[in-house]
């Protein structure tokens, strides 16, 4: 028989639900909430009011586009955590709500291992052991994994998150929130003119703070001799940004695969999307011999296809949830 599972995500900003058969995602459909716009980043209590609105519709579209009905569902997989506690409730409860109605076990799932097993929701699929760069705006972390059980976080910021320098970055450009896209288009046009100084991490942690500030102090000083700077150089201050944070992601990354031995790599995250990410990867890769990996772009940025390749694997094993199962915003 057939195993069939809707997978709900809801841990930031953004309502998604997907409905995946025998490993095969047949929907995955997103509402994202572009409120949060307005005030330069995401309200937590904003979030969770619009998941609320969203959850029912977008539940509905994804059986429709999947042509399955509410019966012929396995399983419900869902995210319990990390991300805002009030979106993960929403969530979480409606998992646990439609799975005892239906009289069906639930999955929980880790919302940063199912970024990294997103790399299962299509070919070409990357062999065990592989390297992970996970990078969105909560985390950024290297990730070894041995098989879809077995994850060991080997590297991770200290500070902030690459998501969040972009995001960080351009507002101090007076770009919208998420600044990254943005960042990314102007980039494609510019040239990296100027140079924002790398940090001296030890080992395979990042920081991105310090960018911050330098950006900070470089755009003070320019704009006190010339007060239209940013305006007159706006594609050439990005691309020297994005081609900063890059550099630093990519020597880490390049680190982790030295010492580990580990040649399939692959890239994770809202980040991952980065058409200059994208392409440093690549040329790094060929440079060294890698396989490398990036997931569609469906499935780079937060979804629930990626919760339900997740939820998948813990199928497998039987690995469900009991309804006493709560949102779990800090989760290791
Ligand atoms: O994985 P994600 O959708 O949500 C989190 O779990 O955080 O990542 C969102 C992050 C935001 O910081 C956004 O600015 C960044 O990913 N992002 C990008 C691009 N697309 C999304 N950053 C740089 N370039 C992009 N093209
Ligand atoms: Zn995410």
């Amino acid at each position: 028989m057939s195993v069939i599972i809707l997978a709900i995500e809801s841990s930031c900003d953004d309502t998604s639900a997907a409905v995946l058969k025998d490993g095969v995602v047949l929907s995955n459909v997103t509402a994202g909430q572009k409120v949060h716009k307005d005030y330069g980043g995401v309200v937590p209590e904003v979030a969770s009011r619009a998941h609320q609105i969203n959850i029912v519709p977008t539940v509905d579209q994804a059986l429709v586009k999947a042509g399955v009905t509410r019966e012929e569902l396995s399983a419900i997989a869902f995210t319990r955590g990390p991300g805002l506690i009030g979106s993960l409730h929403v969530g979480v409860c409606f998992a646990k709500g439609m799975a005892l109605s239906l009289g069906i076990p639930m999955i929980e799932v880790h919302h940063l291992r199912a970024h990294v097993l997103a790399h299962f929701a299509e070919d070409p699929k990357p062999n065990f052991p592989f390297l992970c760069l996970t990078v969105s705006g909560g985390h950024t972390q290297i990730v070894k994994v041995k098989d879809p059980y077995t994850l060991e976080v080997i590297g991770s910021t200290i500070d902030d998150a690459a998501g969040e320098a972009f995001d960080k970055s351009g507002k101090l450009l007076g770009l919208d929130y998420p600044a990254g896209p943005l960042v990314d288009k102007l980039a494609q046009t510019g040239e990296p003119l100027y140079q924002f100084t790398e940090p001296k991490i030890e080992g395979l942690d990042f920081s991105f703070s310090g960018l911050k500030t330098s950006i900070l102090y470089f755009l003070r000083n320019q704009l006190k001799e010339n007060p239209d700077f940013v305006k007159e150089n706006m594609n050439h201050i990005c691309r020297s940004i994005q081609d900063r944070i890059v550099s630093i992601l990519l020597n880490k990354l390049e680190k982790a695969a030295k010492e580990t031995g580990i040649t399939e790599v692959a890239i994770a995250g809202g980040v991952s999307a980065n058409s200059g990410l994208r392409k440093a990867f690549e040329e790094t890769g060929k440079r060294l011999g890698w396989d490398t990996f990036i997931p569609a772009f469906q499935y780079c940025t937060d979804n629930a296809g990626m919760i339900a390749v997740a939820g998948y694997f813990k199928y497998l094993k039987e690995d469900f949830a009991g309804q006493e199962v709560v949102a779990t915003p800090r989760m290791k």
